[in-house]
């Protein structure tokens, strides 16, 4: 991957004009590229709307715009989230599954007299002015950041209708780490949620841990939807591959885990000698009673069932040479039965990160995990 012949890398910062980078390179880029793969962003969950504003909304806008302009481009993907639509349970009963559809979602039903653009441009200057929009502060988002990329990816869909370039826009659910390429257990670990959960839970000294759900038995009935990177990756090449338009979801799909299942894989790993139980409350997902676990990863609790069709059609339509060595969906056998899919250096990186302010946890984390900073399973 970093022989020369293969890779040019280019120096930029997307908070700049131009994605800061240099002329020679932009000229390059200009005659050159025919597919920009739009991955940069900001991952702070907790990090407000007006802060995400530049490193989400307003660096993927401009990066869109250049790239309209490069003379060979065929096609832009922009990897946005399953969970842009995750305010959709607040509007339900809450006590079944939450199906999300490939499709983008508009927010409101737009003020007579105005045009879709207009709309758009006024809730852009809305967020970049006062941190809000009528359209954030009417929906119950999980998150500033899920509202983000929402945003981005409606703007970007406009922005691409009135041109002939293709756009492509890759839904990931929660990135767990690879099932086999390049190898098993590939990750970057804190990019992965569930190691960095597991690294709090881990560390929380306390007995129960509470979440917000609306299901009657939250620990049977709510679902987690993780997915392997090497099925994000060969999802996004495969429909940039195949000519998919519009939002694919890069998920688990039928494959998301119970909420049991992934409390039983994540607490395996807990070595303070008393054991932490759920606890359930009907209150906002941002309330206070949430654990702060809870209120980072505040879609535990929830069921979502995002539709995979668009993979489902693409995969009938492959020979089956093709579909050799192609990883499209989860394994589950992986992700369900091999408790060694989480590695514990990855899982000691993520207490390093953790424990970086607290001298107490600090202490606490090196009496009872230091052994895994050296063990590779
Ligand atoms: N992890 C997940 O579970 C998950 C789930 C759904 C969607 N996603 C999406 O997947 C994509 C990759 O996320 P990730 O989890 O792999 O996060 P990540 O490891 O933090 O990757 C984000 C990348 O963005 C780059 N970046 C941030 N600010 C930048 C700037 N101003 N200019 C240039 N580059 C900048 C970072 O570069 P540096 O390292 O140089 O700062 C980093 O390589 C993101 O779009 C994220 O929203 C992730």
């Amino acid at each position: 991957m970093t022989d020369p012949k293969m890779v040019t890398v280019m120096e930029g910062d997307m908070l700049q004009p131009d994605m800061g980078l240099k002329r020679q390179d932009l000229r390059i880029l200009r005659a050159q590229i025919n597919v920009v793969i739009h991955s940069a962003s900001s991952i702070a969950l907790l990090k407000s709307l007006k802060r995400l504003f530049g490193p989400i909304i307003d660096s993927t806008s401009r990066l869109a715009r250049l790239a309209l302009d490069f003379d060979q481009l065929e096609c832009f993907v922009f990897i946005s989230s399953a969970y842009a639509n995750a305010y959709i349970p607040s509007q339900t009963d809450g006590l079944s599954g939450i199906k999300i559809q490939e499709t983008i979602y508009q927010l409101q039903s737009m003020e007579a007299g105005k045009n879709e653009n207009e709309e758009l441009e006024r809730e852009l200057q809305d967020v970049q002015k006062t941190g809000t929009s009528s359209s954030y502060d009417s929906h119950n988002f999980p998150w500033d950041y899920a509202y983000a990329k929402h945003l981005t990816e409606r703007l970007l869909t406009h922005a691409f209708a009135a041109s002939d370039k293709r756009l492509l826009i890759l839904r990931p659910s929660i990135i767990e780490p690879a099932q086999s390429f390049p190898y098993r257990q590939f990750c970057l670990p804190m990019s992965t949620p569930h190691i960095i959960f597991t690294a709090g839970i881990a560390l929380t000294p306390s007995r129960t841990a509470c979440f917000s759900s609306q299901f009657k038995d939250p620990y049977h009935q709510s679902t987690v939807d993780y997915v392997p990177v090497d099925v994000v990756v060969d999802r996004l090449l495969t429909h940039l591959a195949q000519g998919t338009t519009g939002p694919v979801h890069a998920v688990a799909g039928l494959a998301r885990m119970s909420f049991e299942a992934t409390w039983t894989r994540t607490t395996i790993h807990r070595r303070i000698p008393w054991a932490i139980q759920p606890r359930w409350t009907r209150q906002s997902w941002h309330s206070k009673l949430i654990h702060p676990l809870g209120r980072l990863y505040c879609t535990i609790g929830a069921s979502f069932e995002f539709s995979e069709e668009k993979t489902l059609a693409v995969w009938q339509q492959l020979s089956d040479s093709e579909r050799q060595g192609l990883h499209l969906f989860t394994d589950m056998d992986t992700l369900y039965h091999d408790h060694e899919h989480m590695r514990s250096d990855h899982i000691w990186t993520c207490m390093e990160h953790l424990t970086k302010r607290q001298q107490w946890a600090r202490w606490m984390s090196k009496c009872l995990y230091r052994s895994l900073a050296s063990f590779k399973s």
